[in-house]
């Protein structure tokens, strides 16, 4: 990290101050020269071209912007672009195998878990947490909802959430179905990629 020279040592100063930060998203190398206070939310839509990630309190309370740093999920609109400095991320965009979609992305699509988009990115990205840390192992519903209780979603009703992460970790939305679960015929996009 490199602040540019030249600014007073003021508070306000130091916040405009621009550094640059090298870091990795989604095994990709980035350098970018920001404001130091920049939340990580906005360098990542806005200097590095990944909308995928959304705002929606942009106060730390629904998950909308959640993203992983260091293999931990976290609320990117609380995390000034500084901290970042060095680190890997994790971004929705980083969940799609090439042009394919993941197993969680696929389940959520097949099972109706997405509707508006706007919570999918970041409930995904809680969910990836949760089925790296039980690797293999099926969660419970208590167990999904509570690794999911900091993201707001305001169209599932959370239960075809809870299902389709269900599904994914069971092998798939295809084995969720075998399974009893019922399918949705939804076919929109679980990585809700618009701005
Ligand atoms: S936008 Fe970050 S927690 Fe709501
Ligand atoms: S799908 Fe609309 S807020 Fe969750």
């Amino acid at each position: 990290m490199s602040a540019r020279r030249g600014e007073p040592a003021t508070p306000g100063s130091r916040a405009r101050a621009r550094v640059t930060l090298t870091f990795t998203v989604n095994g990709r190398r980035r350098r970018v020269t920001v404001p130091a206070m920049k939340r990580l939310l906005d360098v990542l839509r806005e200097d590095c071209a990944l909308p995928g990630t959304k705002e929606g309190c942009g106060e730390g309370e629904c998950g909308a912007c959640t993203v992983m740093i260091e293999g931990r999920a976290v609320n990117s609109c609380l995390v000034p672009a500084v901290q970042a400095d060095g680190a890997t991320i994790l971004t929705v965009e980083g969940l799609a195998r090439g042009r394919g979609l993941s197993a969680l992305q696929e389940a959520f699509v097949t099972m109706g878990a997405a509707q508006c988009g706007i919570c999918t990115p970041g409930i995904l990205l809680s969910a990836h947490e949760l089925l790296r840390r039980t690797r293999g192992r099926v969660p419970g519903d208590a167990e999904v909802r509570e690794a999911l209780a900091g993201n707001l979603c305001r169209c599932t009703g959370y239960q075809k959430i809870v299902d389709a992460v269900r599904a994914a970790a069971r092998g798939g939305a295809r084995g969720a179905a075998r399974d009893g679960a019922r399918p949705a015929r939804s076919t929109r996009r679980a990585t809700a990629s618009r701005r």
